[in-house]
């Protein structure tokens, strides 16, 4: 047990954030959750959870005030396909994620946390790498000459430099992980925000028997998925390495999205037929390339896509029977902030927490 560690959780209402503080809680943290919103789904399991903005400083400072073993930066402006590949999005992602993570490390240096973890993305690989979709090319060495698809892209690969300096000119102690698209129970999933795997899940579950589910794209666009479980495995041991990264934590289990909507077809044991329609669709191909997370940290994902789809299927069935509404996630564009801060400081468990803090 750890009964004498501490963590700190950025994002901690989030779909990977709320499952990282379960796993630390249950090996015996004390730990700290931090986000602009309360969990989405369910309760949270941390010690102390406070709610507020990361995009200001001394909110910032207020919430990193000890020396943390180990703080995980997990708060951005996210979302899928839907979300981050529109262009409608893209000045609050760039805005709200780069805010976030410059406060995060300077409030880290501060307070001389000790381990600092950051959560990049596989969407700062450069498209011309990614144009063929049954050889994408996803090597941490060939992340340059940079070229991201996205704006999200950029912000994450502005951010994994931006913590690689603090590890060189402050002697932070940092480590860098490039997420391929994480899946499982509890994650959003009907909000516009909701990723292939969720979003398909949903869709099938909906569709009526004879009846048909719409895929953006032509269907043969590729991706691979990584179950929640190996995600916070795979943060787990690089936030406890003596590896910096960047590195890849995916799974190299590569599909078409058409064979995904066909195995989610499959689970459903309906008769379903798919029909692919214009969408946002990102790069044609990408996938998890496993060899310097197998080299660094000596482990790698294993489990199967089918297995995870299986549980998350049946997580957003029981949703959609019992009719659970997923909570809204709140619009954190500049023109909303006041208003959300005011909520904030308004609730109880904030009035204390800022009031012991003050
Ligand atoms: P998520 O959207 O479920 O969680 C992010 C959390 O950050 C949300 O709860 C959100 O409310 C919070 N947040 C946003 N702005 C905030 C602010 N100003 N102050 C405080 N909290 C704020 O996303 P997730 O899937 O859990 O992803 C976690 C991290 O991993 C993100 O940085 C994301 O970019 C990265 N990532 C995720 C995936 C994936 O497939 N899920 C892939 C690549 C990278
Ligand atoms: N979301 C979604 N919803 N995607 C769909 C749908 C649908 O109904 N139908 C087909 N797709 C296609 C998209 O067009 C895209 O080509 C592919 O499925 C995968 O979409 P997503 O799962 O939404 O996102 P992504 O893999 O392109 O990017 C995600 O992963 C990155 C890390 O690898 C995003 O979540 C990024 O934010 C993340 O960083």
């Amino acid at each position: 047990m750890n009964m004498n560690k501490t963590a700190l959780v950025c994002g901690a209402g989030g779909f990977i954030g709320s499952h990282l503080v379960k796993r630390l809680k249950s090996e015996g943290f004390w730990v700290r959750g931090v986000d602009i919103k309360e969990v989405e789904f369910g309760k949270t399991e941390a010690d102390d959870f406070v709610i507020g903005d990361l995009r200001d400083p001394s909110f910032c400072k207020k919430v990193i005030d000890i020396p943390f073993d180990e703080l995980y930066q997990l708060a951005a402006d996210m979302g899928g396909a839907g979300f981050v590949f529109t262009g409608e999005n893209d000045a609050d992602i760039m805005h709200n994620s780069c805010l976030i993570n410059l406060n995060v490390l300077e409030a880290s240096y501060f307070s001389d946390v000790k381990n600092i973890f950051y959560s990049g993305s596989a969407c700062m690989y450069p498209e011309y790498n990614q144009m063929d979709p049954d050889n994408p090319k996803c090597s941490e060495d060939s992340a340059y000459p940079a070229a991201p698809d996205s704006e999200y892209g950029w912000e994450k690969l502005f951010s994994e430099r931006l913590y690689l300096s603090f590890g060189r000119n402050y002697g932070l102690n940092v480590h860098i992980a490039r997420y391929h698209n994480i899946f499982g129970p509890e994650g959003t999933w009907k909000d516009g925000r909701e990723k292939a795997p969720a979003a398909l899940c949903r869709k099938v579950i909906m569709a009526e028997e004879g009846g048909s589910i719409e895929v953006w794209g032509d269907g043969k666009q590729t991706r691979s998925f990584l179950y929640i479980d190996e995600c916070i495995e795979g943060t787990l041991r690089l936030m406890r390495s003596n590896f910096t990264g960047p590195v890849n934590i995916g799974s190299d289990e590569m599909v078409t999205i058409n064979q995904l909507a066909e195995m989610i077809i499959g689970l459903s044991g309906k008769n379903i037929s798919v029909k692919n329609i214009p969408g946002p669709e990102g790069v044609r191909g990408r996938n998890s390339d496993n060899l310097l997370i197998n080299e660094k940290l000596d482990w790698a994902p294993s489990s199967k896509l089918i297995d995870g789809l299986g549980e998350t299927y049946s997580w957003i069935k029981e949703q959609v029977d019992t009719k659970a509404e997923s909570v809204v996630l709140p619009d954190i564009s500049l023109e909303n902030a006041k208003r959300l801060l005011k909520e904030a400081s308004n609730s109880d468990t904030n009035k204390n927490f800022l009031a012991q803090h003050s």
